[in-house]
């Protein structure tokens, strides 16, 4: 790969075998709660995520919602209801927030298939759910806190390996407690640099250089370029302005990008850049 070239890299054998690992997962359970990074709320999920997940009654979370305007995510929140026909509900799973809502819609959208169960003549059981999304998303930080007050582990059901336990969340609910990998697979190079941007592709897939680019480019021409102009105390948003600001120097006299874009993209994850939503806000 060529180090200044933006391309992100795919191995289709390697999603394919995610994908199927996930549907088998997704066999067991009866309501599906889909993690997104609230940053990228269109570009952390697939165009045709249903094709994936089926008809199983879903609930939407926006994850990392303390790294994102309230305001902007709140018209996110109403865009994404009104699409998707699933509840969606604003998380952070990092703070000391309860996720109440969250148990309590899951149940609510699995209660028709408890019904249908026990119309047949079976016992009421709890409903199983379970916790999807892409990496990085926050998947496993929604599940221990979801778990937290939980010390009920039940055990293996019928199908389910032995590394993967159910656990009592409420007497009406039992949730998967690892979560169901969305591979990263994207076709659109702009989607794949945006889940980048948030560590949502391994490192390996890409070169810090050009993804640091394309995020400076992408953030000037938005509405915070000049605040970010004025954190970075630069003229312009490039990698060579803030390396020459901060005097990082290598061989021949040239700005070290290398280095500056990898604290560009930490900067950007951390949210010391602002609280910004990076995805295009769909017309009408
Ligand atoms: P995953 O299972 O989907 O792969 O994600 P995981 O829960 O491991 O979370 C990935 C990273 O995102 C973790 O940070 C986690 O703390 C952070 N995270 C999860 N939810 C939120 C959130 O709502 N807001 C913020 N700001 N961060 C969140 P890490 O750097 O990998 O670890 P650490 O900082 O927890 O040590």
């Amino acid at each position: 790969m060529k180090k200044d070239k933006l391309h992100i890299h795919w191995y289709p054998g390697h999603i394919a075998k995610a994908e199927r690992q996930l549907k088998e997962k997704l066999n067991l359970v009866d309501v599906i709660i889909e993690v997104r990074d609230a940053r990228i709320p269109l570009s952390s999920s697939y165009s045709n995520i249903e094709k994936l997940l089926g008809d199983k009654p879903r609930l939407l979370l926006l994850n990392k919602a303390d790294l994102v305007d309230k305001d902007e995510l709140a018209k996110w929140c109403e865009y994404l209801k009104e699409s998707t026909n699933c509840p969606v509900i604003v998380t952070d799973a990092k703070g000391n927030n309860e996720l109440s809502a969250v148990v309590k819609t899951a149940v609510e959208l699995s209660e028709p298939k408890i019904q249908v169960l026990m119309a047949k003549g079976l016992l009421r059981r709890p409903a199983r759910a379970m916790v999807v999304g892409m990496p990085n998303v926050g998947k496993s930080s929604v599940i221990n806190k979801l778990t937290k007050s939980s010390k009920t582990k039940i055990g293996a059901k019928a199908g389910v390996t032995r590394q993967q336990q159910w656990v009592r969340i409420n007497p009406k609910l039992d949730l998967l407690d690892t979560p169901g990998i969305i591979p990263t697979r994207q076709d659109d190079q702009l989607q794949a640099t945006k889940l980048a941007f948030v560590s949502s592709v391994s490192e390996n897939a890409y070169s810090p250089e050009p993804v640091a680019k394309a995020l400076l480019e992408m953030l000037s021409n938005s509405e915070r370029a000049t605040s970010i102009k004025e954190h970075y105390k630069t003229e312009e948003l490039t990698l060579e302005a803030i390396a020459n600001n901060r005097n990082w120097i290598i061989r021949g006299d040239n700005p070290d990008t290398e280095r500056t874009a990898i604290y560009v993209l930490k900067d950007f994850r951390e949210g010391r850049l602002g609280k910004i939503i990076l995805d295009e806000f769909p017309l009408a």
